[in-house]
């Protein structure tokens, strides 16, 4: 999968993407990522990318041209465009399950006031993390990009289990414990020591719904 950012703050993403499993799915080639400065698509010396809103206002706007320059020289016949905003749909992890299933992304994200209207034409799709607002569209992309690397077949060792966690089925995980067995007047569930799988799968299940069933009643159809 290729995703490539437009961003004004491509620093911001040194961080995440040279760590732990983003940067492991890069060096094996699940997934080649891309940041690009908006700003390489200005053409004045001053590499002006926002201006005054019309009608007033406070702050400043991005300017569509070259969001619309980069996405001329980006997207391909494949390339789904996200534009990342709080006005977006809200993200989960089924949508992240579809995302990943892309071959190519293009992640515009917004800064300031947000974008010009025209902007959104060039959007498949707007995503909301969540409803709050952040100062831009960087950290809703790496939130994007983790959820949707790590569901790459083959990012994740064959033992970690995309199956077991939280939200697939619409349901929370089951406990997890390790060792030491008695910790602090705290001790693992009788039953994970027993060794008995069958019994162990219906107590998870059983662990997994109760959860759900305290902290998220929303997921339960
Ligand atoms: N930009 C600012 N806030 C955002 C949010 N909640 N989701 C996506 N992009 C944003």
């Amino acid at each position: 999968m290729k995703i490539d950012v437009l961003t004004l703050f491509p620093d911001m993403f040194s961080g995440i993407l040279a760590e732990s499993i983003l940067k492991r799915a890069q060096e094996n080639k699940k997934a080649q990522i891309n940041i690009y400065d908006l700003r390489d698509w200005t053409h004045d010396t001053r590499r002006t990318v926002d201006d005054k809103p019309y009608g007033g206002g406070p702050g400043m706007v991005i300017k569509p041209e070259p969001v619309f320059e980069a996405c001329d020289d980006l997207c391909k016949e494949n390339t789904k465009v996200i534009l990342l905003t709080p006005q977006g749909k809200k993200y989960n992890q089924k949508l992240a399950l579809k995302t990943s299933k892309y071959k190519h992304v293009v992640l515009i994200c917004g800064h300031y006031e947000g974008f010009d209207e025209r902007v959104r034409t060039l959007a498949d799709v707007e995503i909301s993390i969540g409803d709050y607002v952040l100062t831009g569209g960087e950290i809703p992309a790496m939130v994007l990009i983790d959820t949707v690397v790590r569901l790459i077949p083959g990012v994740l060792g064959e033992e970690c289990s995309l199956q077991d966690e939280s939200f697939n089925d619409d349901m929370l995980e089951y406990p997890q414990y390790t060792r030491p067995q008695n910790y602090r007047k705290m001790s693992v569930p009788e039953i994970l020591l027993s060794g008995d799988h069958e019994k162990i799968k219906r107590w998870r299940k059983k662990q997994s719904l109760k959860r759900t069933k305290e902290r998220r009643k929303d997921l339960l159809k």
